[in-house]
């Protein structure tokens, strides 16, 4: 989907949740508060939330509808962000810049998604973490809910090779219960790296 697709989507009355990720904020609590990038930040849940925690926040997305919902849910909690509208495939964050970088429920094909991720990784200051997050490929049989087309879904281990040199903190399929009578839960894949330390040298 293009940006004139996820256009249509927030235009039509998509409905997500104005609340961040569960998981998401159960692994960024533990973490101090310094710069963070979310890529792909849709109508920007995860982003706000990470402001009011004191983080400094940069969200990108490429859809101009998903971000005037973003900066409607920033004015009404009280917070700064800095949005910018951007493809993730072709903008390039600042390397080295941050502490925190999130990429949730972000579909790519793989050979575009990729590159996404290595960007992401190299956003990292030493000791950074990066944290993905999207529905896996188990969950067309096994889950519920996401997009159908199985190429674009992700495995742990397809994020971590696509990654590369990384150090690994987590990385696993994990359940994620869902709000409808009788649906069975929602199956992500969660990868959780570090930017690896600079190593000192002494002579
Ligand atoms: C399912 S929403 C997830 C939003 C958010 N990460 C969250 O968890 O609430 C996917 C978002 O990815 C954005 N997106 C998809 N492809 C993109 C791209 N190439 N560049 C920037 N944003 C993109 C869409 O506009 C949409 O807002």
């Amino acid at each position: 989907m293009d940006a004139a697709d996820w256009n249509h989507r927030y235009d039509e009355g998509v409905a997500w949740s104005d609340e961040p990720n569960a998981r998401f904020t159960g692994i960024v609590s533990d973490l101090p508060p310094g710069r963070a990038l979310d890529l792909a930040c849709g109508q920007g849940r995860n982003a706000v939330w990470l402001a009011q925690q004191g983080w400094t926040v940069t969200a990108v997305d490429f859809s101009s509808s998903a971000l005037v919902r973003a900066r409607d849910l920033a004015a009404a909690r009280g917070v700064d962000v800095t949005w910018l509208e951007a493809d993730v495939v072709r903008w390039q964050p600042p390397l080295v810049v941050y502490d925190l970088v999130a990429v949730l429920y972000l579909h790519l094909a793989p050979a575009v998604r990729v590159r996404v991720l290595r960007h992401a990784a190299a956003a990292l200051v030493p000791g950074g973490t990066l944290v993905v997050l999207g529905h896996d490929v188990r969950n067309l049989e096994e889950g519920h809910g996401g997009p159908d087309d199985p190429s674009i879904l992700l495995t742990p281990s397809a994020v971590v090779r696509e990654l590369g040199a990384v150090d690994v903190v987590t990385a696993e399929t994990v359940a994620r219960p869902v709000a409808e009578e009788g649906a069975r839960d929602a199956l992500d894949t969660l990868v959780v790296v570090r930017a690896p330390q600079v190593s000192q040298h002494t002579s």
